[in-house]
């Protein structure tokens, strides 16, 4: 079937936001990708929403500025031609996001049929919105609400919020995004887990040693100063999508794949997270904070702030249930770190008895399931053999990393843009459901309720290093093998 005929498939997207950095960077280009790939339906259009005082042709003119830089390559062609399209389907409106009665005015004559309308704007604007959006008739069903992160900045903010939405419409028709969920080696991990007899049948405590995610980024916090010395890295990075990636990876097994099987399961997870003390935090999480240093050949000045806000951390999470029990996971992320890459690490427990002269026992590399994120998407299942040959006398273990990509991998896509499809499509599977982020907000709560108490303050590390020295026993192994060695130097 045409997927410009698929049924449901709202044909309106309004975007609040739309001159901010998200729009820009992902959100227009994630669009336009999906024009031209004939992905959304024909009769789409686009309401750009924001405070700038622009017309349709101002607007025009300034998105067209800031998205053909970004087209290159084999496509270069058709992207300008969809890029044209694009514009022609987008008008703008002014408007003050706070005021109810103006949002009310301006737009309820696109409530002439279901729309969805995105929320890329800060969470204070979530209410007012909402006010003026069901006030123009355009949160009635089947029209949908899709929101970014953060939702809130603790459990009592997201319960708040939580509720507010409700009062407008009901968890069916809200789409809170987590980026994360639309990166296609996400979904990859859920084939990888529930579609092998062999990874299923060792996926708990028994097997396996440890779970490692780290998210590293060489980018700083440029330009985000004021919204992270109010969240830092624990808020920003841990509360959604490693916690999200935790889930996916630790939860049970559901019994369909539809939205609410998943969600339901990554909800007990989330429920099962053992919180944190005061005496927990010391030892089983680190807070960073990054000074000036040499970030991928390049000077780069630290992050400063009075408060204590952390741009590094890692924690330790255990998860109480009957199959994880023991098993640590290892959270770390950092801003201006030595490399970029997001990885998940699972390691596994050795051998019951080594058989073995070469390596010895302890030198031995424990088998490993590697999934990178970035900059790279790949799979790769770390096992030993043995290169054997009549000459030798001793048998000789050698790692044998075992390539599991595919050959013929689709394109790579904006995460965005599978998340935009499914939003109008009305498919809520990688979406986050409200009692998710509230568990998830309980138990960064701890953490941030147990540094208060223990009075944990950031560490230093220098820009383009892996972290504050303490923090690496927390690292993946895996880290080292980057090109960058731990000094960043
Ligand atoms: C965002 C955070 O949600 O995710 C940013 O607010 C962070 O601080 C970004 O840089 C990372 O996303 P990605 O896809 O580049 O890993």
């Amino acid at each position: 079937m045409d997927a410009r005929t698929v049924p449901r498939m709202h044909d309106t997207l309004l975007l609040f936001g739309a001159t901010g950095d998200l729009s820009q960077r992902y959100l227009f280009p994630s669009l336009l990708h999906l024009l031209r790939d004939r992905l959304l339906p024909v009769s789409f259009r686009l309401i750009a929403i924001g405070r700038q005082d622009y017309d349709d042709v101002a607007f025009r003119d300034w998105l067209r500025a800031r998205l053909v830089d970004g087209q290159a390559g084999d496509s270069h062609a058709r992207d300008l031609d969809a890029l044209e399209d694009l514009l022609q389907r987008t008008s703008y409106i002014a408007v003050d996001l706070r005021d109810r009665d103006a949002i009310a005015t301006t737009l309820s004559r696109f409530a002439d049929r279901p729309c969805v309308s995105y929320l890329a704007t800060p969470p204070d604007l979530f209410v007012p919105v909402c006010e003026g959006l069901a006030a123009a008739g355009l949160l009635t069903g089947p029209s949908r609400l899709v929101l970014e992160k953060p939702i809130g900045h603790d459990l009592d903010s997201a319960r708040a919020i939580n509720a507010s939405l409700r009062m407008y419409l009901d968890e069916e028709r809200i789409f809170r995004i987590d980026h994360y969920l639309g990166k296609a080696p996400v979904q990859n991990l859920l084939a990888l887990r529930f579609g092998n007899t062999l990874l299923e049948a060792v996926w708990h405590y028994r097997w396996i040693e440890s779970v490692d995610i780290l998210v590293a980024e060489t980018a700083g916090v440029d330009g985000r100063e004021d919204y992270y010395a109010h969240y830092g890295a624990l808020r920003d990075m841990v509360q959604n999508h490693m916690l999200q990636l935790l889930a996916l990876i630790a939860m049970e097994p559901p019994s369909a794949l539809d939205a609410d099987s998943i969600r339901d399961e990554k909800r007990k997870v989330l429920r099962a997270l053992r919180p944190m003390t005061a005496s927990d935090v010391e030892v089983n999480t680190v807070r960073g904070r990054y000074e000036a240093g040499v970030v991928e050949g390049r000077a780069v000045s630290g992050f400063k702030h009075e408060g204590e806000v952390e741009t590094f951390v890692a924690v330790r999470a255990y998860i109480d249930n009957w199959r994880w029990a023991g098993v640590p996971f290892n959270l770390v992320t950092g801003k201006r770190m030595a490399a970029r890459t997001t990885e998940v690490v699972v390691s596994f427990k050795p051998v019951s008895h080594w058989l073995f002269e070469r390596p010895v026992r302890e030198r031995a590399t424990p088998n490993r399931l590697v999934m990178r994120l970035q900059p790279e998407e790949n799979i790769e299942l770390d096992l030993m053999g043995s290169l054997a040959a009549p000459e030798w006398g001793a048998m000789e273990l050698q790692p044998m990393e075992l390539d599991l990509s595919m050959a013929s991998a689709p394109r790579r896509r904006i995460a965005y843009e599978r998340l935009l499809l499914d939003a109008l499509n009305g498919n809520q599977t990688l979406f986050v459901r409200g009692d998710e982020v509230e568990a998830a907000w309980q138990w960064i709560d701890s953490i941030s309720d147990a540094w208060r108490d223990a009075g944990t303050s950031t560490q230093p590390y220098p820009a383009g290093s892996w972290g504050p020295a303490d923090a690496t026993p927390f690292l993946p192994v895996t880290a080292c093998s980057t090109p960058h060695d731990r000094s960043g130097s």
